[in-house]
């Protein structure tokens, strides 16, 4: 029998979305209070001296002044690009010629997709994140690594061969045949095996054909409890790309509805450069957009509106977009958010960043009901972050006024120093 753990500290809980409700009162952190972890689930949560008093026998591990927070989900990322993070100068166009597209040839190894997968889970995991929905790159071998590798791991992701049919260098591309045959290989051996889920993955339009859209758009309606993931009017190049190689289409998402790729259970990354039409359907049918906010500074791409899209209801998760991204920490991600949201004249609460980062990802990718709250029930995925990591927090934190300004100086300065403790699915992890 697993061994039963307690987790002292302070608890962060969600009552309501901070978006929609005044944000201290939708999210609390609960003081000086513990959960109990039985089975990888989180199975009591209470005071710490009541809990600790009513279950001897469990192991406890006390965080007194730490901040427990479900562990972060990145709600889209390139696993694949975990080696060139951070490559200088390039705008999107440019920058996935010059340095993504080399990198993701490599993984046609599968002895080189093994060990970047390897290198990625402990990354993340060191940075507190405990689930992402990655792209893979075309070749099947990138998918066996990660889902393999997280497997072992016990870690709950989504993920999927990334298709694309041109517009790319030749040893990147599939075809529309090859794209559904292998997608449905890698979605019939993994989709729902342990805590795996398999998306369906057209990297963007400009990558795939009409064809390969509808063959896409036909796999996904043949397993529509499957996530579908794709970029979404990301940078102004981009977008008249779109249009000059699809010329019917009203705008960028038509290319994706015209073919069964818009839907509910559909995580369109970045979404910076929408229409009216755009949103409105997007709303309708409750699709997901994913906030990429270090990415969408590093390679220059535009600012997304987070007050304005959640103010219509759509559900938006947050995420690093490695490497595109410049950072694998959520923590900073989050930074980053809050800082385009005042480029955009808003003012994102310390309450609706942790928010997003966990509990608004967890909704994107429909997992809410396993992952991203503390609340009972939760599989205990979970990130124990110190408030005081560095010196510089440190003393910025002694001059707090309040519990959310003890947190803020974490959220805006910290890194992988911040994350004390990575639990994941009731088994602490080692980071270094
Ligand atoms: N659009 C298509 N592919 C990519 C990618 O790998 N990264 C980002 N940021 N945008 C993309
Ligand atoms: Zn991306």
């Amino acid at each position: 029998m697993s061994q039963t753990h307690i987790l002292s500290g302070d608890l962060l809980t969600f009552v309501d979305d901070p978006f929609n409700a005044p944000p201290e009162e939708a999210v609390q952190i609960l003081t000086d209070s513990a959960l109990l972890i039985e089975g990888g689930v989180i199975t009591a949560r209470g005071p710490r001296e009541a809990l600790v008093s009513q279950h001897p026998n469990a192991k406890h591990h006390p965080h007194p002044g730490k901040l427990i927070c479900p562990g972060f989900i990145d709600a889209h990322a390139h696993y694949p690009q975990t080696a060139m993070i951070a490559s200088w100068g390039k705008r999107l166009i440019d920058w996935l010629n010059t340095y993504t597209f080399p990198e993701e040839m490599r993984f046609s190894d599968p002895t080189y997709a093994a060990d970047i997968a390897a290198r990625y889970l402990d990354l993340t995991a060191a940075h507190g994140t405990t689930t992402m929905a990655s792209f893979c790159t075309i070749h099947t071998a990138s998918v066996e690594a990660l889902f393999s590798e997280a497997s072992a791991r016990g870690q709950r992701i989504v993920a999927g061969k990334t298709c694309m049919d041109r517009n790319a260098p030749e040893d990147l591309l599939d075809t529309a045949q090859t794209a559904y045959d292998d997608s449905k290989a890698m979605l019939e051996k993994w989709h729902n095996q342990a805590r795996l889920s398999y998306a369906i993955t057209p990297r963007f339009s400009p990558t795939s054909t009409p064809e390969q859209l509808e063959a896409m758009g036909a796999l996904w309606s043949e397993h529509p409890d499957c996530l579908m993931q794709t970029h979404l009017s990301e940078q102004v190049d981009e977008l008249e790309w779109v249009s000059a190689l699809f010329p019917s289409a009203r705008d960028y998402l038509e290319t994706y509805e015209n073919f069964g790729l818009l839907g509910e259970r559909g995580l369109y990354g970045h979404a910076i450069y929408l229409k009216p039409r755009e949103i409105d359907r997007l709303s309708e049918v409750g699709a997901a957009l994913v906030h990429c906010p270090t990415s969408n500074t590093f390679i220059g791409s535009g600012l997304f509106d987070m007050a304005d899209l959640k103010a219509r209801g759509l559900s938006v998760g947050l995420a690093t977009d490695t490497g595109g991204g410049s950072s694998f920490s959520m923590l900073r991600t989050m930074a980053a958010a809050y800082e385009i949201a005042q480029l955009k004249g808003a003012v994102l609460h310390a309450a609706q960043l942790l928010w997003l980062a966990t509990q608004g990802s967890a909704k994107a990718l429909h997992l809410n009901d396993k992952i991203g709250s503390l609340d009972i029930g939760m599989e205990a995925d979970i990130a124990v972050i110190d408030l005081a990591s560095t010196s510089a927090i440190s003393q910025r934190y002694a001059n707090a006024r309040n519990q959310w300004d003890q947190v803020f100086p974490t959220i805006m300065m910290g890194d992988d120093r911040a994350i004390a403790e990575v639990w994941i699915g009731g088994v602490r992890q080692s980071i270094s």
